[in-house]
C-alpha cells in the first residue's frame, strides 16, 4: 500500500524537497532549454527521466516568458491520437480566461472538438475532428505553428517518444521532423523508457530525426548526494540512520534510482526510530518476498537457456566477457553461439542492460531487486 507521506513516495513528482540531487543536470537542461535547443534526454530504465522532466519544468513554472507543456504519448496508437494528445496538452496548459487561451480556444473550434472528461481525474482531453489524409498530416503542423507565432517560448517534453515507432503511420517521423524544422519559438526534449528504440529513431543516419537533437544522457545519481538525501528525511522525522544502513542501500540497490527510492520507501514504512544494518535487512527481505512473484514469471517467460544465462550474469553482478571461458565454465553455460543468442533476447526483452557509456563496457540484470534475489537463491 502507499503511503503518501512517505517522504520516498514515487508515483508523481511532489516537487524540490522529496527529489534528490540532479543539479547539474538541471542547469544543464535550463540552459538548452532557455536558448531553444531540442533536446533527447536518454538513460536507462526507471533511473529517473520523467523525474528529471517534471523537476525541470516545476522550476519554470511561474517563468511568464516560458511555457512548459509535458505529454506522455505512451497509450496513443496512431497519429491522430498523437496530434489529440498534444491538443489536450496544449488546451490544459493555457487557460482559456487569458488571452492566449481564448485564441488557442479558437485554433481548436477550426477543428470541431469533442472534449471529455477523465471518469478518475476529472481531466478534460480533446477530441479534434481529424479523418482526410490532409488533416491527418498536417493537424499537428498547424497547431505548432499557430502557437510559435504567439511570441511566447514554448517547451515541449515528449515522454514515451518511441512509441511512435508502432504507429501504422510509417511517416510519423518524416512528418514531424519537418514541422518541428520550421519553428522558432517552440523546442523539444524528447525522452522515452525504451533505449534501444529512441536509439534507433535519433541516432540512425537514415531517419528522420538524426542529428536533429542534442543528447544528454542521465547517470546514476552520485553516493554522498543520495547519503545525505535519505539521512535528511529520517532525520526530519527524528529518526536515526547509521551510514553502515545507508551505504547498504546503495550498494544494494546499485544506486539505481527507482530501486534505491523503493528501499528507501520501505525501509521508512517500519516505522523504526533506529534504523542500522538489520532493519536494512528487513527490509531487503520485505522486498524480495513481495516481488518473488513477479520473479518466477520472469522465469516462465524466458527458455532454460536465457533463465541460466541471467542467473549467471545476476550472480557475477557485472560481466564484461560473456563469452570468455572462465564465465562459460564458472556456470556451465554452453556454447559460445548459444549464449549469444540469450544475450540477444534478454537485451531485446530488457532483463539485461549492456553499459557501454564506461571505459569497459559490461553486462548486468536490468531488475537489482531479481539480481540480489539470484544472488540469493541460485
Ligand atoms: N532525483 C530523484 N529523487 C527522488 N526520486 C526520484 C528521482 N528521480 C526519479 N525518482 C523516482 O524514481 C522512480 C523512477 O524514476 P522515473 O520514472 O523518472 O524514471 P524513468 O527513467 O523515467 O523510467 P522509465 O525508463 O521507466 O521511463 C520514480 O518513482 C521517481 O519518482
Ligand atoms: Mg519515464
Amino acid at each position: 500500500m502507499q503511503n503518501k507521506n512517505n517522504p520516498f513516495y514515487g508515483k508523481i513528482y511532489r516537487g524540490p524537497k522529496f527529489f534528490c540531487d540532479r543539479k547539474e543536470e538541471t542547469k544543464l537542461l535550463t540552459n538548452y532549454i532557455t536558448n531553444g535547443v531540442n533536446i533527447t534526454l536518454f538513460a536507462k530504465r526507471r533511473l529517473g527521466k520523467t523525474g528529471l522532466l517534471h523537476h525541470l519544468f516545476y522550476q519554470q513554472r511561474n517563468n511568464t516568458n516560458m511555457v512548459c507543456i509535458y505529454v506522455d504519448v505512451l497509450a496513443t496508437h496512431n497519429l491522430v491520437e498523437f496530434t489529440n494528445y498534444m491538443a489536450t496538452a496544449v488546451y490544459n496548459a493555457f487557460p482559456p480566461q487569458k488571452t492566449l487561451g481564448k485564441k488557442i480556444m479558437e485554433l481548436f473550434q477550426r477543428f470541431r472538438p469533442t472534449i471529455s472528461f477523465d471518469e478518475l481525474t476529472g481531466n478534460p482531453s480533446l477530441n479534434l475532428t481529424i479523418t482526410t489524409p490532409d488533416q491527418k498530416n498536417n493537424t499537428i503542423g498547424n497547431i505548432l505553428n499557430f502557437l510559435d507565432n504567439q511570441n511566447i517560448k514554448i517547451v515541449f517534453a515528449i515522454d514515451e517518444f518511441q512509441q511512435i515507432l508502432e504507429y501504422p503511420e510509417k511517416n510519423t517521423e518524416a512528418i514531424l521532423r519537418t514541422h518541428i524544422q520550421q519553428l522558432k519559438n517552440t523546442s523539444f526534449i524528447f525522452c522515452g523508457s525504451n533505449q534501444k528504440m529512441m536509439h534507433e529513431i535519433f541516432n540512425s543516419a537514415k531517419r528522420p530525426f538524426f542529428a536533429s537533437c542534442t543528447s544528454v544522457s542521465l547517470e546514476h545519481i552520485p553516493a554522498t548526494e543520495y547519503k545525505k538525501f535519505i539521512k535528511k528525511h529520517f532525520n526530519d522525522v527524528n529518526r536515526v540512520i547509521t551510514d553502515e544502513c545507508l551505504n547498504f542501500i546503495c550498494d544494494w540497490t546499485q544506486l539505481h534510482t527507482f530501486y534505491t527510492q523503493y528501499f528507501c520507501y520501505t525501509l521508512f514504512a517500519l516505522n523504526k526510530e533506529n534504523n542500522g544494518i538489520e532493519e536494512a535487512k528487513t527490509a531487503a527481505q520485505t522486498i524480495l518476498k513481495l516481488n518473488e512473484n513477479t520473479f518466477y514469471q520472469y522465469k516462465n517467460l524466458l527458455t532454460d537457456t536465457q533463465w541460466n544465462f541471467l542467473v549467471a550474469v545476476g550472480k557475477e553482478t557485472q560481466v564484461h566477457q560473456p563469452t570468455a571461458k572462465k564465465f562459460i565454465t564458472t556456470h556451465q553455460l554452453g556454447t559460445p553461439s548459444s549464449i549469444n543468442r540469450s544475450l540477444e533476447a534478454l537485451l531485446t526483452k530488457e532483463m539485461l542492460f549492456h553499459n557501454t557509456g564506461v571505459e569497459t563496457p559490461y553486462y548486468e540484470v536490468y531488475d537489482k531487486y531479481l539480481m540480489r534475489w539470484m544472488q540469493l537463491n541460485y
